[in-house]
């Protein structure tokens, strides 16, 4: 999985951004609207199936409530197809996460939609970078991520909880 950054006000064009926390129908049958609490537990049933794969990290409910918050679903017919949501770490950087839309519903536009809310929903928090990590990053970067922020900045990861190749010894102290 590559790690992909997007700045919040580059990447799409305005045109295509709304503002505001409305419920959106620009699109027969499928409805954009804000998270609620309610909607946990179909979240929870969209994205099982994406966490089987791998593609998605698994989430309980009470982490789930919390990305409501800053959180889109995509609606059909009362059903929800979509969610997306950011992570807000600090007013300067946020997370893309939970980005799932259900299989019969893809290569409709409707990721791309909610992407670009969550894009919006960073803007309007006036947080300065939005990352995601993802394998789909063919389609981030359509989206308006890049690997690379301007003035040569890189997104670097290390995970803590893995060993490390440069740890000789346990618990060596330096
Ligand atoms: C990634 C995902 C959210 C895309 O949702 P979607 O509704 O199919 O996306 P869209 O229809 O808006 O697609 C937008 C564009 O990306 C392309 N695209 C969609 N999925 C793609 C994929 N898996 N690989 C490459 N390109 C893809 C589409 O062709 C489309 O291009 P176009 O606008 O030029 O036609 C969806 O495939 C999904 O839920 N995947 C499983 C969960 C996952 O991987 N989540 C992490 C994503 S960051």
């Amino acid at each position: 999985m590559g790690p992909l950054v997007a700045s919040s006000t580059r990447g799409l064009a305005s045109s295509s951004l709304r503002q505001g926390n409305d419920a959106v129908m620009d699109r027969p049958g499928i409805l954009l609207r804000p998270a609620t609490s309610s909607d946990v537990p179909n979240i929870a049933e969209l994205i099982a199936p994406f966490v089987i794969e791998r593609k998605l990290l698994p989430r309980g409910p009470a982490e789930l409530l919390e990305l409501t918050v800053n959180g889109f679903v995509a609606e059909s017919d009362g059903v929800v197809v979509g969610f997306a949501a950011i992570d807000v770490y600090s007013r300067k950087l946020a997370e893309l996460v939970c980005l799932a839309v259900r299989a019969d519903r893809q290569r409709a536009g409707v990721g791309k939609r909610l992407v670009r809310r969550c894009i919006l929903r960073a803007r309007e928090l006036g947080v300065l970078e939005l990352l995601a990590i993802s394998a789909s990053d063919e389609f981030l970067k359509d989206c308006g991520f890049d690997y690379t922020l301007p003035e040569q900045k890189r997104a670097l990861f290390c995970q803590p909880l893995a060993p490390r190749a440069d740890e000789s010894s346990a618990g060596e102290d330096d």
